[in-house]
């Protein structure tokens, strides 16, 4: 069975009324197994992040059905409101962005630690847990560098990190190396086909250039 299935998802935007309505997905159908990684390619505008936000509980669809199977638990949303996913988003996926989104005056393991507290975990075992994450990234020489002290790669790495600490089964990643260099870009990529044959995540990404 599949890890993630998409099913016939549709979403638009705007008004018919006003004549402003387009149909962004046209009823995706899309299929992701367990340890695959996968890349969305497609030009501008194709709607590559509007499914990205739908599957990652963000946004909610028109129509159509996404469900997450895994073996501590199974989701089934496509289009309820996101403020009744919040187990998708706590559990079910984890996020990596473009511009990382981490708290530039902590740590590096304090950025990873602190979500894993946030979802229940003791300071002790979130710790723990973000040491070894931050350690698979290779950044274990740089656990208690600031933010501010890392380069771009070096950044998009404790996202990476802070996304695998939490063990969720898929990860989704929007244009994540769109605000690297090339080299640091590379690598990221390479992480993440290591982490998904080594973690058997899963892993959607949004263009890699
Ligand atoms: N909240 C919104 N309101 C209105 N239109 C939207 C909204 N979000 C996305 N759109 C429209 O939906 C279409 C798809 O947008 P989306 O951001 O998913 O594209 P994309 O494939 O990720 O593009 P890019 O490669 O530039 O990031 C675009 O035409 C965009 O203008
Ligand atoms: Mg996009």
């Amino acid at each position: 069975m599949a890890l993630l299935e998409v099913k016939e998802l549709k979403r638009g935007f705007g008004s018919k009324t006003f004549g402003t309505r387009i149909e962004v997905l046209k009823g995706v159908n899309l299929e992701i197994k367990k340890g695959e990684l996968v890349a969305l390619m497609g030009p501008s505008g194709c709607g590559k992040s509007t499914l990205l936000n739908i599957i990652g509980g963000l946004l909610k669809g028109d129509s159509g059905k996404i469900s997450i199977t895994s073996q501590e638990n199974n989701y089934n949303y496509g289009t309820k409101n996101p403020n009744r996913v919040v187990d998708v988003r706590r559990n079910g996926v984890g996020w990596i962005f473009q511009d990382f989104h981490l708290i530039e005056h902590l740590t590096a393991i304090d950025n990873v630690a602190l979500s894993l507290e946030i979802s229940g975990l003791t300071e002790r075992e979130a710790e723990e847990k973000a040491r070894l994450a931050l350690t698979k990234v290779g950044l274990r020489d740089r656990i208690d560098f600031g933010v501010e002290q890392l380069s771009g790669g070096q950044r998009q790495r404790v996202a990476v990190a802070r996304a695998i600490a939490g063990s969720r089964p898929l990860l989704l990643a929007d244009e994540p190396t769109g605000n690297l260099d090339i080299e640091s870009g590379n690598d990221v990529i390479k992480l993440f086909k290591m982490l998904t044959k080594s973690e058997k995540t899963n892993l959607s990404t949004n263009g890699y250039t």
